[in-house]
């Protein structure tokens, strides 16, 4: 017999929230493994946060996503925060439990690293290896979190304005690098990872002006922009012989946790989920 209570309300809450991408991704996985449940966008301004995380619990909710720009807002509200979500500053993933308690996750940091680890060949590792992030937003945070526990010998940071990536590599200690933006181009010898995490390349935004000559042709190349996915730095990268991985990556893996934890199932990123979401994207951009 069906149990009535196993129905699972999630969505995610953000201002503006029409164009996330998540619940498409979560609709797919929610009809894929037979769940009852459904994924909704909510669109809620910032001064309403508080009182609407409060209504999802009294709603009944499993768990909501959070986006811009509520990610950091989030924190003081929450009775709980997952350490990794403490460290980056910022919790994406709400989980509603049972007793009443609402906790805070930040799945983006796991969601860069598993996007490399599954689009590299088997074996690929950081460990030891030098790498260089581009950025200091919010999104570089996840990054460079990521990058620190995967035992990078040495991280490289830079960005448009030297004092925020010379505030963060200094944040991060030992073992993170702040490069002026100036020298960006420089620091690209040696490294086995380039990771842009500026809004450069997205439609509508300028390229970014990155001279690749010195980046080693091995060196992976991510870009976190999808929005297009062959940003003009990946078609340059992939151009002189280096391997890339688009943004969709990402944001692929990072919706694997908060699904697992709402819906009990380690959910698979499988082409046709790719091509769900390109189709998606296709759209968005004509
Ligand atoms: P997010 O939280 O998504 O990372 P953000 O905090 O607004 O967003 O950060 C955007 C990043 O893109 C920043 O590193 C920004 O550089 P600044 O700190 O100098 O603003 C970077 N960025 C945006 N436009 C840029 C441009 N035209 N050239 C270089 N970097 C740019």
């Amino acid at each position: 017999m069906t149990d009535r209570n196993d129905y699972k309300l999630t969505g995610i809450l953000g201002w503006p929230v029409s164009h996330s991408l998540s619940p498409l991704i979560h609709n797919f996985w929610i009809k894929k493994y037979n769940k009852r449940g459904s994924y909704i966008p909510l669109e809620i301004s910032p001064g309403d946060l508080t009182e609407s995380i409060d209504a999802c619990k009294k709603l009944g909710l499993t768990g909501v996503n959070l986006t811009i720009p509520h990610k950091e807002a989030c924190l003081p509200i929450l009775d709980k925060i997952d350490e990794t979500a403490r460290e980056i500053g910022a919790v994406n993933t709400i989980v509603f439990r049972t007793e009443g308690k609402t906790v805070g996750y930040n799945t983006d940091s796991f969601g860069f690293r598993a996007a490399i680890e599954t689009n590299t060949n088997a074996g690929w590792n950081l460990f030891g290896k030098n790498a260089v992030v581009i950025g200091s937003g919010g999104a570089s945070k996840a990054v460079l979190h990521a990058l620190k526990i995967w035992g990078a010998q040495e991280i490289r940071i830079t960005n448009r304005t030297d004092s925020r990536a010379e505030k963060l590599a200094l944040e991060l200690g030992s073992g993170c690098k702040f490069w002026r933006w100036s020298d960006r181009n420089k620091a690209l010898a040696d490294v086995s990872l380039l990771v842009n995490t500026t809004s450069c390349g997205m439609v509508g935004q300028p390229p970014l002006e990155l001279d690749l000559d010195l980046l080693p042709k091995s060196a992976v190349v991510n870009d976190i922009v999808y929005t297009p996915l062959m940003t003009s730095l990946l078609k340059r990268a992939k151009a002189r012989g280096n391997p890339i991985i688009n943004g969709l990556e990402m944001l692929l893996h990072q919706a694997r946790p908060g699904f697992k934890a709402w819906f009990d199932i380690e959910p698979k990123i499988t082409n046709d989920l790719r091509k769900t979401i390109n189709a998606a994207l296709v759209g968005d951009l004509k």
